[in-house]
């Protein structure tokens, strides 16, 4: 008899818990058992609403109706196919609608199963196309502090978030790190992008000069910093990179794992501050976070240069068993159609104006630091507890789950991103909750 028959159904003690404080919450569980649209069911039975949609990937909203007949019918046809040398049409189609999406020009995807396996992918696919062009001196990847690129060894190498980094060696090689953008001495309270930073940009034109420009292969950062506490680019910041890549042969990453599909009120990110970088990372909305897929897209250019050697070779030597899985392909339609029919990767735009005034209309509670927004995106900065960061967020995220809502926060900040969805009344509910959330602190 296998241990695990033995033991209650909801002992806890196996599962070793991603992010997170296992003790703290195996002491006092906070358990989800069903959801629906904007809201998850925990299971003492209390509507706990989503601010955050999910992790920020239920873009369309919990349990919609598509997305799931979409799986139920996929998986009663075709459970699995090979990802290597065999396709299914699915994957196919869903390649095709989503190129449609992207910014003109980047005309190719790669499956992945998640957003770090996106990130590996994207530096991977930049390397080999530095070498495949004959430019194989370029080996080095930059990346940006506070950056969050997953949890892979070339995600955390690039990234730049201490704690994610400290423990795993010495990581990747030939990495180095421009400066983040959070300035709050000169952009707090800013609504949508700040005013000040775009000179540190050329912070790139500096590490560039550093290594010789010949030595690099790519930039990755986040359009906006999601992970991190909601970092918006300053104004004229992000072309300013996609300048300085141009003049120099290195190629523009922009991770978008959470700015993809709608979540600024825009398709991608890159729409929206009107830069088109050469590779593209996805995962999270694209299928709504039902099941796990990645999506990474190039330029033509990229694609077209790894296709140039003998028809019978294999041209790039990366893949996932999982790359473009029937499953979540079926998915990845269902949401496509879904946000198609309900126009939700506009509908963030739409929202903006509102969401930002009710957002800021926090300014003056206890504790409140900074307010920042765009899209559907928005982040609160608490003063942190003297010797004890990131617990008074925490509380207020403890005190939000109790009262039945879901933020979530990182450090000091409360990061709110919910499902596109959300109406008026209910981003209304959300923000007063925030409100007797702080003043309860
Ligand atoms: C910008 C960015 N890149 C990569 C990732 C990693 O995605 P995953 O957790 O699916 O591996 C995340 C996750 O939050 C992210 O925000």
């Amino acid at each position: 008899m296998p241990d695990s028959a033995n033991l209650q159904p909801n002992d806890l003690r196996a599962f070793w818990m991603p992010f997170t404080s296992n003790r703290q919450f195996k002491a006092n569980p906070r358990m989800l058992v069903s959801a629906k649209d904007m809201h998850y069911t925990t299971a003492d039975g209390r509507q706990i609403l989503d601010g955050t949609a999910g992790l920020w990937c239920v873009n369309a909203g919990h349990g919609r109706p598509r997305i799931v007949k979409a799986i139920q019918d996929q998986v009663a046809q075709l459970d699995y196919a090979p990802a290597f040398q065999m396709g299914h049409p699915k994957a196919f189609e869903l390649a095709n609608r989503l190129v449609d999406l992207t910014p003109a020009g980047m005309n190719h995807c790669f499956y992945t199963n998640s957003g770090s396996e996106s990130v590996e992918t994207a530096l991977k696919i930049a390397l080999a196309y530095q070498r495949a062009r004959g430019e194989g001196g370029r080996i080095r990847l930059i990346g940006r502090e506070r950056g969050y690129h997953g949890v892979n060894f070339g995600g955390i190498s690039v990234g730049g978030i201490v704690a994610n980094r400290k423990m795993f060696g010495t990581l990747l090689s030939g990495v180095d790190h421009m400066p983040h953008t959070h300035d709050p001495a000169r952009n707090a309270f800013t609504r949508g992008e700040p005013e000040h930073g775009a000179e540190l940009a050329d912070e790139l034109e500096r590490i560039t000069t550093l290594h010789d420009a010949s030595t690099i292969a790519a930039v990755i950062v986040e359009p906006v910093a999601g992970s991190t506490g909601v970092l918006i680019p300053p104004k004229g910041y992000l072309k300013r990179l996609r300048e300085i890549c141009d003049k120099h042969g290195i190629l523009l990453i922009f991770d978008e794992v959470i700015t993809g599909f709608g979540r600024l009120g825009t398709p991608f990110a890159a729409d929206y501050f009107d830069v088109t970088p050469d590779i593209i990372t996805t995962a999270k909305g694209l299928t709504s976070g039902v099941i796990p897929m990645g999506a990474v897209f190039v330029c033509d250019e990229i694609h077209d240069t790894f296709m140039n050697g003998p028809e019978e070779l294999i041209e790039f030597f990366h893949g996932y068993t999982y790359s473009g899985n029937p499953m979540a392909a079926a998915a990845a339609l269902g949401t496509l159609d879904t946000y198609q029919e309900e126009r939700l990767l506009t509908r963030a735009s739409d929202l903006a104006p509102y969401w930002e005034e009710r957002l800021h209309s926090l300014v003056d509670h206890p504790y409140v630091i900074d307010i920042r927004n765009v899209g559907l995106i928005g982040a609160i900065e608490l003063k942190p507890i003297d010797g004890a960061p990131t617990r008074r967020a925490f509380s207020a995220f403890l005190k939000a789950f109790e009262m039945g809502y879901m933020i979530r926060t990182t450090g000091d900040i409360i990061a709110l991103s919910p499902p596109l969805i959300i109406t008026k009344d209910q981003i209304d509910e959300l923000i007063d909750a925030i409100g007797k959330v702080l003043h309860s602190l």
